[in-house]
């Protein structure tokens, strides 16, 4: 049988649900919900025949006032809605959205990425090295003695116990011998660092890439193959690629690596310097006292080595002409990438 309780809950019920109503749609649902035909009130209304005539009075008059009441604050509400149509045409939805702000991959990140794309399809595994270094890896394993001079132009940051940032990836090739037996074909990208003085050509800190390959046949005519291939996909078919011999402690024999200007294809521009050629690597094959420093036979096995920096690839790429952008941070100059 009805009861004040029910009456008083769904007054309650009905209070509740009007202070969440925002529009005039969700007004109306709840208007039939509860004064509707089949409306709770309504229900209750039909409920009262049942209640006995002494009490009926009571229920009746509650009721009709929750009904007055309820209806009051419909009407009051519907009204509010009523007027508000105008501020809702304030908005124009035929203006276009604003576009979130999208991040993107440093430019640095996507040449690393193009450049082990080619050399995995050659079936190169890419590697980790890690930044701080001992000075065998840096330096003696890559026959690079104390006194050896070539020690300056490297001598970088050292910590206070002795280790060091490494100033070139070629510490992977060491790592990597002293792990895994050759067969060996792997690609290692990373950050180096180095005594040199900011400009729009040096940084103190850089990204290289090495390469390494051991095997029992490798060759120098392997490594010139492989090069010349990484070049031609990064810079167009038609590219030339020219080997001069350099010197590096850790390879012999050791060559610079140039290739044919893709800006004015060889006549000489203000990309090549006007020579026509642009350096891009140090490569050569492996030292015998490397392979030994790690317990290779140089006898059993040879191999080839190679270093490219990035930021100077990228700059290549885009026309770039002052590295010091690659680390600024300006979106602006980012986002072009
Ligand atoms: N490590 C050399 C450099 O930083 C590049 C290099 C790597 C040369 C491997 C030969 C072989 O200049």
């Amino acid at each position: 049988m009805l009861t004040i309780e029910q009456i008083d809950s769904i007054d309650k019920e009905f209070e509740d649900r009007l202070g969440q109503v925002g529009d005039a749609r969700s007004l109306e649902a709840l208007r039939i919900e509860f004064t509707g035909k089949k409306g709770k009130l309504t229900l209750l209304l039909k409920e009262l025949g049942a209640i006995p005539t002494a009490e009926r009075i009571e229920f009746g008059k509650r009721i009709n006032d929750l009904k007055t009441r309820v209806e009051g604050q419909l009407k009051e509400y519907a009204e509010k809605f009523k007027q508000s149509p105008a501020k809702k045409s304030d908005a124009d939805l035929t203006l276009p959205g604003i576009k979130p702000a999208a991040g993107k991959l440093h430019p640095i990140t996507q040449t690393i990425q193009k450049i082990l794309s080619i050399f995995t399809k050659m079936g190169f595994e890419a590697v980790d090295g890690r930044e701080i270094e001992t000075e065998f890896y840096n330096f003696t394993a890559l026959n690079i003695p104390l006194n050896h001079p070539s020690r300056d132009a490297f001598d970088t940051f050292y910590t206070r116990h002795g280790n060091l940032l490494r100033s070139q990836t070629s510490t992977v090739q060491i790592r990597m011998m002293q792990k895994h037996k050759p067969p060996l074909k792997i690609v290692a990208p990373g950050k180096v660092y180095r005594p040199d003085t900011v400009d729009a050509s040096h940084s103190f800190m850089f990204h290289q890439i090495e390469g390494l390959m051991v095997d029992e046949k490798t060759t120098f005519s392997d490594l010139k193959g492989t090069l010349a291939f990484f070049l031609r996909e990064l810079y167009g078919p038609s590219t030339k690629v020219r080997f001069r011999p350099h010197f590096f402690p850790f390879t012999e024999p050791s060559v610079e690596v140039d290739m044919s200007c893709f800006m004015c294809r060889g006549k000489g521009c203000h990309v090549c310097s006007r020579t026509g050629w642009i350096e891009v690597l140090g490569a050569g094959s492996v030292h015998p006292n490397v392979l030994e420093a790690v317990g290779i036979s140089s006898k059993k096995y040879q191999g080839f080595a190679f270093g490219l920096g990035v930021e100077r690839m990228t700059m290549l790429r885009y026309g770039i002409h002052d590295i010091r952008l690659f680390f600024e941070n300006d979106v602006r100059f980012l986002h072009q990438f």
